[in-house]
């Protein structure tokens, strides 16, 4: 295993634990090679020796009752360890390569032919966005509107990644977004993808699967994303602003270029009916409209009631306090540095962009955003 899957390998671990369950219970008998670990989405294997070269380089400090060196190691008959990953060094940051003509770091393409081969339910409802659209809004809305009648306890009890599995996160021996898909047990299975649409695995085709796309104002959206850069580890570093934008008008973020995605999920929706195509504005504008075209979209009638309970439990205040839709429960963001939840607005660019920025940024998005039919709102 190369050597950034070691990091990526806890960097993963502790993505997957709450700070509640940092303590992450682990059984092995010590001269095994792997040990299981306890994640929140089922059991997982860590190879034992890179745990133990881990924890003799001070990243796992807790108290680990298996001896560090092999040998060590195979004169223990039986152990049982906990970890303590949130002493894990996540201070190295993954870098950008390309990958098919689009951005993406490791954990987005090392599972990339498992992830190709998923095999899509025909009742499968993929949520796709560009990061920093608004996924978890309309994750946390299909959510309610599926399952909050008849399964509340998963809304309480289990984080939205954990209900919304991302498909193609993964990390080499660890829980894959993939896996965590095949084994949802709710009908609908309810997915989320930041690919562009060239990427989507052909079964959702195939399937002919309802796929609900959101698309933000690439100024808002691209002060979201340099926030989400600057407060999670496992995205490459942001950089100071002014670097930041001109990355982001090349295209230079994971998941690649903003107007690629917008406008390759657009023109595919042209051609099929089952892409529900949605605007981070609209529905900041009227959420109970938004909310009643996507019942349109997927044959709910939702009550008036539980219509208007699903709007106010989605409202940003509500959602920024609720942990099983806030990600605080993911170490792997500092929200010392960033809430996930940051201000859910349209037009914060305003405090970001300088007016020669938005001069620059206007010209050249007039130069790539050619289509008269797919328009922005920058404001409200
Ligand atoms: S991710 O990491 O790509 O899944 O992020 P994503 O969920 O797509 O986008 C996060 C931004 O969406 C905002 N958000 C909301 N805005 C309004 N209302 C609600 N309920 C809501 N939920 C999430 C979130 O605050 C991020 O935007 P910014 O501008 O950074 O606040």
């Amino acid at each position: 295993m190369k050597l950034w899957s070691f990091k990526w390998l806890f960097q993963f671990v502790n993505f997957m634990c709450s700070r509640e369950n940092i303590e992450a219970k682990v059984q092995t008998c010590c001269n095994k090679e792997w040990l299981e670990v306890e994640t929140y989405s089922g059991r997982a294997t860590v190879n034992c020796e890179e745990l133990c070269n881990l924890k003799s380089r001070e990243q796992i400090s807790s108290p680990v009752q298996t001896g560090n060196s092999r040998k060590e190691r195979q004169t223990h008959s039986s152990c049982s360890m906990s970890l303590d990953f949130s002493k894990m060094d996540l201070s190295s940051r993954p870098k950008l390569f390309d990958f098919h003509g689009v951005a993406m770091i490791p954990i987005f393409t090392a599972n990339w032919e498992n992830v190709q081969n998923f095999q899509a339910r025909p009742d499968d409802i993929l949520i796709a966005t560009y990061p920093k659209a608004g996924t978890t809004w309309v994750s946390q809305i299909l959510d309610l509107l599926y399952f909050g009648k008849t399964s509340p306890e998963r809304l309480t009890s289990l984080p939205i990644y954990e209900r919304v599995p991302f498909l193609e996160m993964t990390i080499p021996n660890l829980v894959s977004g993939k896996d965590q898909a095949d084994k949802l047990p709710t009908t609908p299975r309810l997915i989320k993808t930041h690919f562009p649409v060239q990427f989507v695995p052909k079964s959702f085709w195939e399937q002919n699967c309802r796929m609900v796309y959101v698309a933000r104002n690439a100024k808002d959206n691209m002060v979201s994303y340099y926030h989400f850069d600057c407060m999670n580890n496992a995205q490459p570093a942001a950089g100071d602003w002014n670097t930041f934008f001109q990355r982001f008008m090349e295209g230079d973020m994971v998941f690649g270029s903003w107007y690629d995605h917008v406008n390759g999920w657009w023109k595919k929706k042209q051609t099929h009916s089952n892409i529900h195509y949605m605007f981070y504005e609209d529905m900041i504008e009227d959420t109970g409209r938004e909310i009643e075209k996507l019942c349109s979209f997927i044959g709910l009638s939702p009550s008036a009631e539980e219509k208007e309970m699903i709007k106010t439990g989605v409202q940003f205040d509500n959602m920024k306090k609720n942990k099983m839709a806030n990600y605080s429960t993911l170490p792997v963001m500092d929200f010392k540095v960033s809430p996930f939840m940051r201000k859910g607005k349209v037009g914060d660019w305003k405090n970001y962009f300088t007016v020669a920025q938005n001069e620059e940024f206007d010209e050249d998005y007039k130069r790539k955003m050619k289509d008269p039919t797919l328009h922005f709102r920058c404001g409200l």
